[in-house]
């Protein structure tokens, strides 16, 4: 079973922390620090419900909410979003209140009802729309689109609570709950994370949100997302940071993205990095073998990025499958304001660095160079060439 955790005098966390987890949604995203399903029991005269956990935690999370209190006294229930992460329990937990109404959106309609088709008692809510507990009251914020069409806060006015839902959440598995008890920089490292694998393709809706929260001038004292830790102490530092971060955001880096099968490519990538390093602007370089360096990484690598070169040899008339797989998820990601180039080795045909530029051209990059080819393996010449490649790259990326 595992513990609550008390937040305030009426808000207890009854989630899971899963120190265990190592990847998230199937194997698509790493999560070397785990995770945790946050789930909050707030009271006041009416005692409600946010969220459950995931569905194979559900019976600790039914013990655990048996073990602080009968569940005939839930009075409400909130799911701020439809996602199994945090829904997963439901199925559990009604059977033991069948009647407890759900609120959710519109939107949660569909995804509650299409993942476990039942007919709770739903009551939709949105923005602005409060629910009193005595004594204090839940006032709803809908969060469209980060990252489900279902997303929903909710602002706990006595406490000064934001319940933010996936939003400022992180995978990281921290006993303590709290963001100053913990190594911040692994905090905000797995919050860029977040933003960058699961958050970017909605960045107009995270920057909208943000600026429709912060105008209501709320007091917070504590940001409770679904994951991760909680914020108190660092809570304008994570704000600022989802500013920035839904923003055209880039750092001053470079990384170079690749693959390669004899070297040829790998050698290549090297010089360019020594190219790029030669004209001492300041900028970082990343080289990163797409097939050796965790993928989700590499995306928060391309994140930070002003701009990025992918190198590939052709194979089969075509580019290795790893690097097809980072084009693939950073054209659904859809990245603005990065700049791009290709490269790549080949023996005959060559179509590798076409294909690369032209993945990089659909995903939205803005491609500044038609990239650099070199047959068979490079000798010293073709890798001069490499090192002035990466010298103009860097020239045009400053332009
Ligand atoms: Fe953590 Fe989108 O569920």
């Amino acid at each position: 079973m595992d513990r609550s955790i008390k937040i305030t005098d009426n808000v207890t966390f009854v989630g899971k922390i899963d120190h265990e987890l190592r990847s998230f949604h199937g194997d698509e995203l790493s999560t070397f620090r785990g995770s945790s399903y946050n789930a909050y029991l707030v009271r006041g005269e009416k005692t409600a419900l946010i969220d459950t956990v995931w569905a194979p935690f559900a019976d600790e999370f039914v013990d655990t909410l048996k073990s602080i209190i009968d569940l005939n006294e839930i009075d409400y229930i909130i799911s701020l979003h439809g996602e199994i992460d945090h829904s997963g329990s439901l199925p559990a937990l009604m059977k033991e209140i069948p009647d407890t109404p759900i609120y959710c959106t519109v939107s949660a309609l569909s995804s509650l009802r299409g993942m476990y088709h039942q007919d709770w008692n739903f009551v939709t809510v949105k923005t602005g729309d409060k629910l009193d507990l005595g004594g204090k009251s839940f006032t709803f914020i809908e969060a469209k689109m980060l990252h489900w069409p279902d997303n929903l806060m909710c602002y706990l006015d006595d406490e000064q609570v934001l319940f933010s839902t996936d939003v400022f959440g992180q995978h990281i598995s921290v006993s303590e709950l709290y963001d100053d008890t913990y190594d911040l920089s692994e905090i905000m490292y797995e919050a860029k994370k977040y933003y960058a694998n699961i958050i970017t393709p909605y960045a107009k809706f995270a920057k909208a949100k943000l600026s429709e929260v912060l105008a209501l001038s709320l007091p917070i004292k504590l940001i409770c997302p679904s994951h991760g830790v909680i914020w108190r102490s660092h809570i304008k530092d994570i704000l600022e940071n989802y500013q920035k971060w839904s923003d055209d955001y880039q750092e001053d880096q470079i990384c170079i993205v690749y693959d390669t099968m004899w070297n040829s490519t790998r050698m290549m990538a090297e010089a360019i990095a020594q190219g790029i390093g030669n004209m001492n602007t300041g900028v970082t370089v990343k080289l990163l073998n797409s097939s050796k360096t965790d993928k989700n990484d590499i995306i928060t690598e391309i994140f930070s990025s002003k701009a990025v070169l992918f190198g590939s040899p052709t194979v089969n008339r075509s580019i290795l499958s790893s690097m097809a797989s980072i084009l693939d998820l950073v054209n659904g990601l859809k990245f603005t304001g990065k700049k791009a180039a290709a490269f790549g080795s080949y023996g005959w045909g060559g179509e590798s660095v076409k294909i690369l530029t032209e993945h990089a051209e659909k995903a939205g990059l803005e491609i500044v160079n038609e990239g650099m080819r070199v047959q068979w393996a490079p000798d010293e010449e073709a890798l001069q060439q490499c090192i002035k490649f990466g010298e103009n790259f860097i020239k045009e990326i400053m332009k």
